[in-house]
């Protein structure tokens, strides 16, 4: 018989190991308890009777206790440390726990822990000014969100108000967020729960020179193809109906896709032809992950909307938000924007933006992402696409960097395929084991393993974790037909 979870609770029973077990059966462990303990802890505990997780069938996962982090490293309860090569979700910048940014925020919790966002304090305004003096072209004010999903909803309800028009072109191989507004967006198998979405939305096929939905065989061509079936699709829907293009400047989750030179001048070239709004979703590109504030900055192109969230504090509280072109914010000078939330300009959370902004500047994060890129993760990942058979494609920048996984280098067939679960999954499930058996926390997302460690990571721990990868990759290669 299967017992559902809430039928397993009610019994006192858990599933441990694969069996079911009573209660009195588990010990409630203290802290001194040893790493070869299997005794589950409260935490666990009430997190599997009370937390519902995203994106998981919540009878079926068993979540890894942290207890505690610090720069590029995290630890569990039993006190197995890991390599933080995931950043969390890409979002850790700064590293964990970094002291002065842990500060900052104790600091303004004794100053003003929380305003209405119809007033201004200081934490906000300093903020936004940095964020606007960052930021290219003429973005000049900043709308704050919560994180990144409320950030790509009110950057397409911004460019629909802006431009009396509804449609939103969205790539397909991309990912903006999960309200209802984002995740219709989100060219990603996340959307499909929850189809249908909103109304508007159109999607074309981004720049991937490697799986080519153009048949080009570089990335000049793949340029140029990708831009012009960006203006085909632009005819055909009617210019004067598209609001705005999303994309994100480098595609994260769905495979750090760094977009071929001159394809985002070219898509800054259609959006002015058509009066079309361009939103970069720099949720996780930006911020130095990419090596530069913002991804973008690396090909010069100016968009009229920066989504950020992430790295803009590394997660330490909850922030996200909109960079507005004076253009756009004007629109809604005499005339109010119809949208808000009740934290909008966090003081806790902005306080910690500008700790973290000045923390980048004085310790030179960027310039840091930048060398990791060019003078270690790169180089190591050429030299271990040419050794493991496995090894399809290696691409990325600055601190953002994919491992793209084949059974068959010649047919480019993946080591599992599209939206792979279960059985089907076996291959990058063994490798993320193989990781983490080795104490290195993998991002592996279909086909690929991502390298998205904090991009403090000292050269040293970078160098350590690429050599586990390298390593681990061994049990990708057997699947791997040479
Ligand atoms: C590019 C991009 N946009 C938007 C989001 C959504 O951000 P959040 O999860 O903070 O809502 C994400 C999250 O991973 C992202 O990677």
């Amino acid at each position: 018989m299967t017992l559902t979870l809430r039928q397993l609770l009610a019994a006192d029973l858990y599933r441990h190991n694969g069996s079911i077990v009573r209660a009195e059966q588990y010990q409630l462990r203290s802290a001194s308890m040893t790493a070869t303990s299997t005794a589950r802890s409260r935490a666990y505990l009430d997190d599997r009777a009370h937390v519902f997780h995203s994106w998981s069938a919540q009878a079926a996962i068993s979540p890894l206790v942290v207890a505690g982090a610090e720069g590029a490293r995290f630890w569990d309860e039993d006190g197995n440390s890991y390599l933080d090569f995931s950043s969390q979700l890409v979002n850790v910048n700064i590293g964990h726990q970094h002291p002065k940014l842990v500060a900052a925020i104790k600091e303004q919790a004794e100053l003003l822990c929380t305003v209405a966002p119809i007033h201004a304090n200081a934490a906000t305004s300093e903020a936004a000014r940095l964020i606007a003096e960052l930021a290219p072209g003429d973005l000049d004010m900043v709308f704050f969100t919560n994180g990144g999903a409320e950030a790509t909803e009110n950057a397409i309800r911004m460019a629909r108000l802006h431009t009396s028009r509804h449609k939103v072109l969205a790539a397909y191989r991309s990912y903006h967020g999960a309200t209802a507004g984002s995740l219709t967006m989100t060219g990603d198998p996340r959307r499909w729960g929850s189809e249908p979405g909103i109304p508007g939305i159109v999607r074309y096929w981004g720049p991937y020179t490697y799986r080519s939905a153009f048949h080009a065989e570089d990335d000049a061509q793949e340029c140029g193809r990708a831009l012009e079936h960006l203006a085909d699709v632009i005819m055909v829907e009617g210019a004067q109906n598209v609001a705005a293009i999303i994309l994100e400047s480098v595609v994260g989750t769905n495979g750090i896709l760094v977009p071929p030179d001159g394809y985002l001048q070219g898509v800054r070239e259609l959006c002015d032809r058509h009066g079309i709004v361009l939103i970069a979703d720099e949720v996780m590109a930006g911020f130095g992950r990419c090596g530069e504030w913002f991804a973008v900055d690396h090909w010069d192109v100016a968009p009229d909307l920066i989504c950020f969230a992430k790295g803009v504090n590394s997660g330490y509280i909850p922030l996200g938000g909109v960079i507005i072109s004076r253009r756009i914010a004007d629109t809604f000078a005499d005339r109010p924007y119809p949208g808000g939330l009740t934290y909008s300009g966090h003081p806790l959370a902005c306080a910690s933006a500008v700790a973290s902004i000045g923390i980048f500047k004085e310790e030179g994060i960027i310039e840091h992402a930048r060398h990791l890129g060019e003078d270690v993760v790169g180089p190591a990942l050429e030299k271990m696409a040419a050794r493991h058979p496995s090894i399809g494609e290696v691409r990325g920048l600055g601190v953002f960097w994919a491992i793209e996984l084949v059974r068959d280098r010649q047919t480019r067939e993946p080591l599992v395929p599209f939206n792979a679960a279960g059985p089907d999954a076996q291959p990058m499930t063994e490798l993320a084991a193989a990781c983490k058996e080795r104490g290195l926390w993998p991002f592996t997302h279909f086909n690929r393993l991502h390298v998205v460690p904090p991009i403090t990571i000292s050269d040293d721990d970078m160098r350590t974790g690429l050599a586990i990868i390298d390593e681990a990759l061994e049990v990708a290669d057997r699947h791997a037909a040479g």
